[in-house]
């Protein structure tokens, strides 16, 4: 049996990159959003298996920026520990609504919506027109993006 999930609060420059370009894969977005996010990493039996960033939108609206799990530990209810985790991190913060964004219309979208995040906007040709290379998951061109929030009230 695994040890447990350890979520702490980590300085940027302890998050693999390579986890993080999994959510998010241009390396300038990353490098913008840690210069100022709060970051977290999670580890079980000493291991990377999880971070996620967190990032003031607007004044009580924090944003969750990136959310990557290990790809070898995925599917095993670490990506749920840590979305609960950003909910309640955002909460001690001060925030009263979280907003994500996302490209995926897929298993990261009903992730997001188990969770109780509901759709509340959606950005025509956003990947189009803000990402130098095509994205694409399981063989679809990211096109698209969803805007999702929770109200943390
Ligand atoms: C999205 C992500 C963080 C979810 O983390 P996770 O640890 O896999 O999530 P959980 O194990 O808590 O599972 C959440 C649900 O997604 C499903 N799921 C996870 N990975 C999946 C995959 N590759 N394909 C299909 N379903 C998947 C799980 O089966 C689970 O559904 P269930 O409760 O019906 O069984 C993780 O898949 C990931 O890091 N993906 C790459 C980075 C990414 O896309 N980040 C989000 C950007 S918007």
């Amino acid at each position: 049996m695994s040890t447990p999930l350890l979520i702490t609060p980590c300085a940027a420059s302890q998050l693999p990159v390579d986890l993080l370009l999994e959510a998010d894969p241009h390396l300038p977005y990353v490098q913008a959003y840690l210069a100022n996010g709060h970051c977290y990493i999670a580890r079980r039996d000493d291991a990377v298996v999880g971070v996620y960033v967190l990032q003031v939108r607007a004044p009580a609206i924090l944003e969750l920026m990136n959310i990557a799990v290990a790809p070898g530990c995925q599917a095993q209810g670490i990506g749920t520990q840590l979305l609960q985790h950003a909910l309640h991190s955002a909460r001690q913060l001060g925030a009263t609504r979280l907003e994500v964004a996302t490209g995926s219309f897929g298993h990261q979208l009903t992730f997001y919506q188990r969770a109780g995040l509901r759709v509340y906007a959606v950005e025509p040709d956003y990947f189009l027109q803000h990402y130098p290379e095509p994205l694409f998951e399981q063989g679809l061109q990211h096109k698209d993006r969803l805007r999702l929030a929770i109200d943390l009230n």
